[in-house]
């Protein structure tokens, strides 16, 4: 891969790999992740696309090769990093606004400044629940602030969960399986949701300011991979060295949606099948490099001027 000044690059991944006592899971992953991408990631069920994510996270740092976020190598978690899982885990005790709030809250008071400050404590308190309720408005839960997650629907508590962790405005967020125990509308719903905070970015860059959301979702559904995604990354341990773990072995652009466009899944035929056949089949060991091709793809259009939304920065 050639690196390259076009290329305003959030995550770097260099030779990661991983392993569990003899068993090889990761292999080599080598990936860039530019400001304002929205990366779908793929792959057979144990390919390792969990590990992945939690050595990007930092809290299960690689056993070899490193991890970059704006260039600077890290093994530990950080709030430039935040992270949504199936599962919801929101506080029962807390309103819908003092989930979201509650980051900010650790984050910038401390015990004695609560105590201390009192009035400014207040002031600052009032200022995160009112930012909470925005980040809400975001997420489409304007009239649920006041709630209470057992008064939420599942698809409701991961709106929440989504809006906990973009008020802490991470440099990448990373979604593993976010709404895998949503039922279809439901699911549809936020997929909405994940291509309005695209639109943001897409507003950001209309304004000359830097791209708002960088996302890295981890889903087993390849519409949703496409729909909601410009790039769809696919992890895999079906390549030519596999025995040794699985590596990114697809890396391509993925059409843009906009929220107010329908979603047409037959656009996605092509691409899904190229992904079954090189990301999922057993029977089709390949080169892993063969269907990598997103960055270079990335030079040749800014060689040319013909950059695309795509792109990032
Ligand atoms: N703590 C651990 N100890 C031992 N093996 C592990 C551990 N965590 C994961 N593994 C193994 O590593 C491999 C990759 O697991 P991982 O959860 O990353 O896969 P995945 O791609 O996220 O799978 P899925 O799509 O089912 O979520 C699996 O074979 C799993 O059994
Ligand atoms: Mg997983």
């Amino acid at each position: 891969m050639s690196s390259s000044n076009s290329r305003d690059i959030v995550l770097e991944c260099r030779n990661l790999s991983h392993w569990f006592g003899a068993k090889k899971v990761l292999q080599d992953v080598n990936l860039q992740i530019g400001r304002g991408q929205i990366v779908a990631l793929v792959g057979p069920s144990g390919s390792g696309k969990s590990t992945l994510l939690r050595a990007i996270l930092g809290t299960h740092p690689p056993r070899a090769g490193e991890v970059r976020m704006d260039g600077v190598a890290f093994r530990s978690p950080h709030r430039d990093r935040g992270i949504v899982y199936q599962r919801y885990s929101l506080f029962p005790f807390l309103t819908a606004e003092e989930n979201v709030a509650f980051g900010l809250k650790l984050d910038q008071t401390s015990l004695a400044h609560r105590c201390f400050s009192f009035f400014k404590w207040r002031a600052l308190r009032s200022s995160h629940v009112e930012q909470a309720g925005r980040f809400l408005d975001r997420v489409g839960l304007s009239a649920a602030k006041g709630q209470y997650p057992s008064e939420l629907s599942g698809g409701m508590c991961q709106r929440v969960a989504i809006a906990q962790a973009l008020i802490m405005r991470p440099k990448l967020l990373l979604l593993d399986e976010p709404f895998g125990a949503l039922d279809e509308a439901t699911r549809e719903s936020l997929q909405l949701m994940l291509l309005q905070l695209y639109e943001e970015n897409v507003q950001a860059k209309e304004r000359g300011e830097p791209a708002l959301h960088t996302i890295l979702i981890v889903t087993h559904e390849l519409n949703e991979a496409i729909y909601v995604s410009n790039r769809v990354l696919g992890l895999s341990q079906y390549h030519e060295t596999g025995q040794d773990g699985a590596t990114i072995v697809y890396d391509k652009p993925a059409p843009i949606y906009r929220p107010n466009e329908p979603k047409d899944v037959s656009r996605f035929h092509e691409q899904k099948e190229l992904l079954l056949r090189s990301v999922f089949s057993e029977r089709h060991i390949q080169r892993h490099s063969e269907f990598v091709s997103f960055w270079d793809d990335h030079e040749k259009r800014v060689a040319t001027g013909a950059t695309f939304m795509n792109d990032p920065g």
